[in-house]
């Protein structure tokens, strides 16, 4: 059959007007529109159509009932055959819609346009979901489809989202002075934390390249190269395990600065955020950030990235626990301190045992289903298990029941008022000998209820900055001690003196900005000394000839006259997950892998041709089952 109106001279049919902008002044005019159906209704012979562009959509009328016009049976035919997504031009006349057919939920909703020719411009395919209705969609259906998924509504208004983000950076930045220098995305593999993607080189066989799982060391060389204030909006690799927040691709707004000392960064960032926040989504920041140390972090949420939208902070229960009669507790806390003065024995600063609580207001009804669901998540965490009592109200006054309430019978009006609980709040107790542990588990604890209750707002923003974070962390299965963040931070000079004797009790000059439970970014003060760099590179275990042929160009650049400086790195698409209301960030990357590291629509990672294998002298070891 001859396909009617299928033509592609734009020159005919190029649009005077976008979908979005007709208002109820444009009527009588004249207009041109261009782009997809994205709905179609008939009437018996009168067509409502909804085309729809990236500005909007416009409800498109054809009555091929009442016209006698010349070219109405063409348009007839041509509507018959339209279907969603098919891509349409539509020449018109704009005509305001009686007030009772006014639409305020578009915002062309006060006009229609009177279609007097209709060319299509590409037909579409049986669609294999509709366009905004992509969340009953699965994921891997969106992602293989992604062209149709990001037509939606939604998917447009967060990648223009992060489009306007990206630009406010590039504002900020340059008005502060900033140079946005690009750094290679084919680097020398240096140890980073992850797992580095590696690029074969075709001219050195058996030699590879690898993708930066961030620009760092090029972004302290340029500061050795004296740029003073570099930034970069930068694609990072890691092979690494997706997750909702991560990808094995991803962006940084990559950020470094000479002469400064940790306030300088933390300063420069919140400005950056303020403006970032008031420029794209209209919302003012406060001009500083909570400050935190890790500890208090630690002791009082569980952990170094708290969600602050609720308050609920843990305390401590270890001084109720003498005058109590429960072993467990007793036990734990024994046992912490025991394990304490050992390593103290060795010069080694751990901490002891932990006894933590949270008074969970009003939720005594909680069942014991609901105790018992969050016991798991704190065993998810190594907990051995959690304690629980509620508090009721008695002739006497407050009292404690249920749980382990009978074994601090002696002690009960004490543990009420100093943890500040009330009749009809929950009481939930987790202890171990590390403390850690009963930090962290109980943090998770936090962490449910925080949005079991409903107390995460999306539309809130609370950032705090987690500062002093240890500088190593004690690998227990591998026996050594590692690099918390990264080896380049400079440790707080408090701490030079007993680097190498109490590893343990160093604190880095390292900072994290963290937003609504997520870490935001990561920085630090660097090490711009060379013999303190060494001195790094041997606690964590690189022998020197190992660390001069991974850094030897970093620490070679340090040696002609590195000035002091310090930088950050906030996630990009972190930042655009959050600031749109989302928990994952594939829903602000435009094309991103599926949690297999896959992508569904080009079918990456994929075979290659034997003849591209061979020039790079690459053979393939078939393994079993692989
Ligand atoms: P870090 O490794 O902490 O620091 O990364 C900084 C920020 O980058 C984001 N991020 C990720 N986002 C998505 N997917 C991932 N796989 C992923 N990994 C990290 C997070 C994180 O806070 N060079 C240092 C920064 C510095 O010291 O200046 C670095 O890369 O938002």
């Amino acid at each position: 059959m001859k396909k009617m109106g299928y033509y592609c001279n734009m020159e005919l049919m190029k649009r005077t007007t976008d979908c979005g902008s007709l208002r109820k002044d444009d009527a009588g005019r004249t207009v041109i529109l261009n782009g997809w159906v994205h709905r179609k209704r008939d009437h018996g012979g009168i067509f409502f159509i909804n085309l729809r562009d990236r500005y909007g959509i416009t409800q498109v009328v054809v009555d091929t009932v009442n016209t006698a016009a010349t070219g109405t049976d063409e348009l007839a035919a041509i509507c018959a055959e339209l279907r969603n997504e098919f891509c349409i031009a539509v020449e018109g006349t704009v005509r305001p819609r009686p007030d009772d057919m006014v639409n305020p939920a578009m915002s062309t909703g006060g006009i229609e346009v009177i279609a007097s020719k209709i060319l299509i411009l590409n037909r579409a395919e049986v669609l294999p979901f509709q366009i905004d209705e992509e969340s009953n969609a699965n994921e891997e259906l969106r992602l293989k489809y992604r062209y149709l998924d990001l037509r939606s509504a939604a998917m447009q208004q967060r990648i223009r989202l992060r489009s306007e983000v990206s630009f406010a950076v590039r504002e900020w930045m340059t008005s502060q002075g900033f140079y946005e220098i690009e750094t290679p995305t084919f680097i020398k593999s240096t140890p980073e934390g992850a797992r580095d993607y590696l690029v074969p080189s075709r001219l050195y066989p058996g030699k590879f390249y690898a993708l930066p799982q961030s620009p760092q060391l090029y972004k302290q060389i340029l500061m050795v190269a004296g740029f003073d204030k570099y930034f970069q909006i930068a694609r990072c690799y890691r092979d690494e395990d997706a997750r909702g927040d991560r990808q094995p691709e991803f962006t940084q707004i990559d950020i470094e600065m000479s002469f400064v000392g940790r306030d300088d960064v933390l300063s420069m960032t919140e400005g950056l955020f303020g403006h970032i926040f008031k420029k794209t989504l209209g919302v003012d920041l406060p001009a500083q950030f909570k400050r935190l140390s890790y500890e208090d972090a630690m002791e009082l949420y569980g952990t170094d990235k708290p969600d602050l939208r609720f308050d609920m902070p843990m305390q401590d229960f270890a001084p109720f626990v003498e005058a109590g009669v429960f072993q467990a507790f007793k036990d734990a806390l024994r046992d912490g301190e025991e394990a304490r003065q050992q390593a103290a024995a060795k010069g080694v600063t751990i901490a002891g045992g932990g006894v933590k609580v949270l008074v969970v207001k009003g939720k005594a009804d909680y069942s014991r289903k609901q105790i018992e669901e969050l016991e798991a998540q704190a065993k998810i965490y190594k907990a051995r298990g959690m304690a629980w009592m509620k508090v009721a109200a008695a002739d006497s006054g407050a009292v404690l029941e249920g749980g382990v309430a009978k074994f601090f019978a002696d002690n009960a009006a004490q543990i009420i008022s100093g943890l500040g609980a009330a009749p009809g709040d929950l009481i939930l107790i987790v202890a171990d000998a590390k403390r850690r542990v009963a930090n962290t588990a109980l943090g998770a604890v936090r962490s449910k209820l925080g949005k079991d209750l409903g107390l995460c707002d999306p539309a809130r923003f609370e950032f705090a900055w987690i500062v002093d974070f240890p500088m190593f962390e004690f690998n227990e299965e591998e026996n050594h001690w590692e690099a918390a963040h990264h080896m380049f931070t400079w440790p707080q000079d408090k701490y030079h003196a007993v680097l190498e004797s109490d590893p343990g009790a160093v604190k880095g000059d390292l900072y994290d900005l963290v937003l609504n439970g997520y870490e935001l970014a990561s920085g630090s003060i660097r090490i711009h000394d060379p013999e303190l760099q060494k001195r790094i590179f041997k606690i964590v275990g690189f022998n020197p000839d190992e660390a001069e042929k991974k850094f030897g160009f970093l620490t070679g650049a340090f040696k002609y006259g590195a000035p002091p400086h310090g930088g950050i790195a906030p996630g990009l698409d972190r930042l655009v997950m959050l600031m749109a209301g989302q928990t994952s960030i594939k829903e602000v990357i435009a094309f991103p892998k599926n949690s297999f590291a896959v992508s569904p629509m080009d079918d990456s990672p994929g075979e290659v041709d034997k003849k591209q294998l061979d020039e790079l002298r690459i053979t393939i070891r078939k393994e079993p089952g692989v």
